[in-house]
């Protein structure tokens, strides 16, 4: 067991460090959400990581007003992000515990069942959308499951700080600018 600790800090990844978090507190991960994919590079992490997780991939792939005025967004080229989903179906489309959902958070929220075990938020990292995603997807997590997200403490995204401090006051941190509580 410690060796598997010691490997999962040693990546400081976040999606490593998820999986170390499931452990240490003994909690059974059997689905997964990340909002915000991208190039599907954290989702890989995740799937090798947590093998017998059912995966929720949500992320539009098309770069709307409120992102492109966020000052996180990953590009202004729609190429970009055709290139980004292209990638992640060539990974996922043919994995039967991999649910890929082409819309934005809140649109994709009624889409995924309740009682999700884990929910990782790295989307739009302005304030008022990190706040959206935690008030729409803390209600979707179970009882003793875990909201995380990414980017916690970057200068250039304070929004990500601000929203995490306001609505989850009892948060924790971790690697590789990981937030997260547990419900
Ligand atoms: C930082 S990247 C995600 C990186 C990925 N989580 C990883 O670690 O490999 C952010 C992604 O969020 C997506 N995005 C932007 N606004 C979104 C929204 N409202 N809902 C879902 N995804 C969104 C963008 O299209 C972009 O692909």
């Amino acid at each position: 067991m410690h060796e598997t600790l010691d490997r999962l800090l040693i990546r400081k990844h976040r999606g490593c460090y998820l999986k170390y978090l499931s452990l240490i507190h003994e909690i059974e991960i059997k689905t997964i959400v990340e909002i915000g994919v991208y190039r599907g590079k954290n989702a890989e992490v995740l799937r090798k990581e947590f093998p017998d997780a059912h995966l929720f991939l949500i992320d539009p792939w098309v770069p709307d007003a409120s992102y492109q005025a966020s000052g996180s967004a990953v590009s202004e080229d729609q190429k970009v992000y055709d290139k980004a989903r292209n990638r992640t179906y060539d990974l996922f489309e043919n994995d039967p515990h991999v649910t890929i959902i082409e819309r934005n958070s809140h649109e994709a929220a009624p889409l995924v069942p309740d009682n999700i075990d884990l929910v990782f938020i790295d989307a739009n990292h302005a304030y008022p959308s990190v706040c959206r995603d935690i008030l729409t997807w803390k209600p979707k997590i179970r009882s003793g499951g875990i909201l995380s997200g990414h980017n916690f403490g970057r200068p250039r995204l304070p929004g990500v700080e601000k929203a995490v401090r306001e609505l989850l006051p009892t948060f924790h941190l971790g690697q590789d600018e990981v937030w997260y509580q547990k419900k």
